[in-house]
């Protein structure tokens, strides 16, 4: 295997990184293909790439989640080291949260919604570890999935409001080859679910499409994607919407490039896509 270097305290970081500003993937392991796509723009992008893998208590809200979190820190060393990473930073939670921790990130706005409103706490542990990540690696360039856009987004936020260093670089979404955006919680769906689970991808193109050809009510935009969701009985759909990219506020027209996010649960799993969507020409204005 290519050579990588794991390291666990902040003082081993540094000693491996020897001044250098790295590029960073932060990540919670179980990597997939998704995670290694970022790892190798990293490494495409920076002389040196620091992977972290923290498994972060405190952006679980079910603490049986969190015990149930896969770790297999030695598959990931192995997996990152593939992609090109130079160093796993894997520190103890008492390394990130050491006793009398009392500080917390919360982004106005933009941590409640969406989410927020079905995990309470959830991106505020985000905002806070990420913060931490950053300011301890001091990296040129911090990378993170589309897939998780309004976390995305949230840290975009934070970092420009607490001048956090370097730069955040968005990764655009790693689907399969039917279109299922690759998550660690796929492995969780039965064959039968994980076979209509692409319905959530067909329901956000078809959502583009719509927009493509001229329309631009939000609310029938949607209908559209609920139509296509509904050919899949099974799926339940916590939300469907079209949002303003940086705000996340629900848009009523679409007037300018926007996203449309998705959250369904299909077999007790619960999935995220979003996907962009435009308006495009109307035909008269041709
Ligand atoms: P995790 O779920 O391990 O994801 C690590 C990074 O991989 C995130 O930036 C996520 O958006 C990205 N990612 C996941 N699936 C992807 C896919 N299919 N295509 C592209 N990128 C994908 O997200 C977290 O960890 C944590 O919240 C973290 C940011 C590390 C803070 O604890």
């Amino acid at each position: 295997m290519p050579d990588v270097r794991i390291v666990h305290t902040v003082p081993e970081l540094r000693d491996a990184l020897a001044g250098v500003r790295p590029g960073l993937v932060p990540t919670m392991g179980a990597l997939h293909a998704g995670h290694q796509a970022l790892i190798r723009r990293s490494a495409a992008e920076n002389g040196v790439t620091v992977m972290t893998l923290f498994v972060n208590p405190t952006q679980f809200n079910d603490p049986g989640d969190f015990a149930k979190y896969p770790r297999t820190l030695e598959a990931d060393a192995r997996a990152a080291a593939a992609a090109g990473a130079d160093i796993v930073w894997a520190p103890a939670a008492p390394e990130v949260y050491p006793p009398g921790f009392a500080t917390t990130v919360t982004v106005a706005g933009l941590t409640d919604r969406w989410e927020g409103a079905s995990r309470p706490g959830h991106f505020a542990g985000v905002a806070t570890v990420v913060t931490i990540l950053l300011n301890s690696a001091q990296p040129l360039r911090s990378y993170f999935g589309e897939k998780d856009f309004q976390q995305l987004q949230i840290i975009r936020r934070m970092h420009r409001d607490l001048v956090l260093p370097g730069e955040i670089v968005g990764f655009p979404t790693v689907r399969d080859t039917d279109g299922l955006a690759l998550s660690s919680r796929n492995a969780r769906l039965s064959s039968s679910a994980r076979a209509q689970a692409p319905v959530i991808h067909r329901a956000l193109n078809r959502m583009t499409a719509a927009a493509r050809s001229g329309e631009v009510r939000c609310d029938v935009l949607v209908g559209e994607g609920l139509a296509e969701l509904r050919t899949v009985p099974d799926a339940q759909v916590d939300y469907l919407a079209i949002v303003d990219p940086d705000t996340l506020e629900p848009l009523g027209t679409l007037a300018r490039p926007a996203r449309s996010i998705a959250a369904v649960t299909l077999d007790g799993v619960r999935l995220l896509d979003n996907m962009a969507i435009q308006p495009g020409s109307r035909p008269w204005d041709s």
